[in-house]
């Protein structure tokens, strides 16, 4: 398993604790910032992470802003890039069992490092179901796909 990660200065606050988590799983990870609290553009973190998740050179991906909204937003306009914000233990187990998410997002100003590190550890460790939840996820596909065809 290895992970993409990054945040903006929002973000920051939960990071160091994911990355301790992933080292004592044994999870190597690349980590592309921010890494200090200057202010930055949460668009600029999510792009090198969506692309390593869309080519396979990560498993999955890590995203963090203040609210873990904005910077999955810009993940989201990866073609393939499910990216979902979660900040309860319902909805971390729901999206990688439905919705296959392979970006988690989280806001650094709506949890704390530890529910952080809860909610990654749910997301990681929950199997997607398949089934009915994969029609759905070949009808967001073709989402994708119209929208390229329609230019
Ligand atoms: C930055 O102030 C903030 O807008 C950003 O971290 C994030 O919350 C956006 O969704």
């Amino acid at each position: 398993m290895h992970i993409a990660i990054a945040c903006d200065h929002g973000g920051l606050v939960l990071k160091p604790a994911i990355l301790a988590y992933l080292d004592s799983q044994g999870i190597t990870y690349t980590d592309y910032g921010t890494n200090t609290t200057d202010s930055v553009d949460y668009p600029d973190y999510a792009v090198p992470v969506a692309k390593d998740v869309q080519s396979g050179a990560a498993d999955r991906g890590i995203l963090m802003c203040g609210t873990g909204i904005g910077i999955t937003i810009a993940a989201n306009k990866f073609d393939g890039i499910r990216a979902a914000v979660v900040s309860d233990e319902f909805c971390a187990k729901a999206t990688a069992e439905h919705n296959n998410a392979n970006i988690l997002g989280l806001g650094g100003r709506v949890v704390s490092p530890e529910k952080a590190v809860k909610l990654v550890d749910i997301w990681l460790h929950t199997a997607y179901a398949g089934g009915r939840h994969q029609n759905r996820l070949d009808k967001i596909t073709a989402i994708e796909q119209s929208q390229k065809s329609r230019n």
